[in-house]
């Protein structure tokens, strides 16, 4: 487990590169969380300047060098900038579980990119991880998330009423599935 947040672990997969995200995507950032689309199912209102995308690359690089989680910037090894990012948080090392998050530009929506990126992830977490438990809170209506979660084979294991409030949204429901390492 240690290895695993020694130096930045890039991931490649077939159409794939999983890198660092640096403060120079800030702008890649900003343009895919500036989507009302993306933000729609999202614990944050479509992001309305550059300045928000950088305090969260900030946060995201605080979590790796913390050891609570490491998120992944998802370029196309074809070439060009940023098109989503997924990755671990709330990294718990006694439960040895950790929660996944994850967004993508439009564009590149239902092309499998987000099945590729969190099936390498999803390795790296059961193995250099050592994780047990890998779970998502989804809301109830963001069908594209559950379908991605369910074809990697997540269980749905129940409704959380009320369970986080989420700026304009306020108090919002949340659907909390589970894969484990003995059953995936
Ligand atoms: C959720 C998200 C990452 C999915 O990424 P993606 O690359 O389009 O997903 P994939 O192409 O790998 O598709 C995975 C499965 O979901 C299905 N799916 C994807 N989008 C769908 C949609 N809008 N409606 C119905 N099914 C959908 C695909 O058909 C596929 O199922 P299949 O294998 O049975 O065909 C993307 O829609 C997104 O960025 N949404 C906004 C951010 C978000 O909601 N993040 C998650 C918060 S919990």
């Amino acid at each position: 487990m240690e290895t695993a947040f020694k130096s930045f672990p890039v991931i490649e997969t077939e159409r794939l590169s999983l890198r660092k995200i640096h403060t120079a995507d800030a702008r890649a950032v900003f343009a895919i969380l500036s989507e009302e689309v993306v933000a729609e199912f999202y614990d944050d209102d479509p992001y309305s300047s550059v300045s928000e995308a950088l305090e969260q690359i900030g946060i995201w690089e605080w979590i790796f060098t913390n050891r609570r989680g490491i998120r992944w910037g998802i370029t196309l090894k074809s070439g060009g900038g940023l098109i989503g990012t997924c990755g671990f948080y709330a990294f718990h090392r006694l439960h040895l579980r950790a929660g996944i998050g994850y967004e993508l530009a439009p564009i590149y929506w239902r092309q499998g990119v987000m099945t590729e990126a969190l099936s390498a992830i999803l390795d790296y977490g059961f193995g250099e991880m050592g994780l047990n438990r890998i779970e998502a809170s989804v809301m109830p209506g963001n069908i594209a998330s559950i379908r991605l979660l369910e074809g990697l084979g997540f269980t749905k294991e129940g409704l959380l009423s009320q369970y986080e409030h989420w700026g304009s949204k306020g108090f919002v429901d949340l659907v909390m599935y589970s894969l484990l390492n003995s059953k995936k």
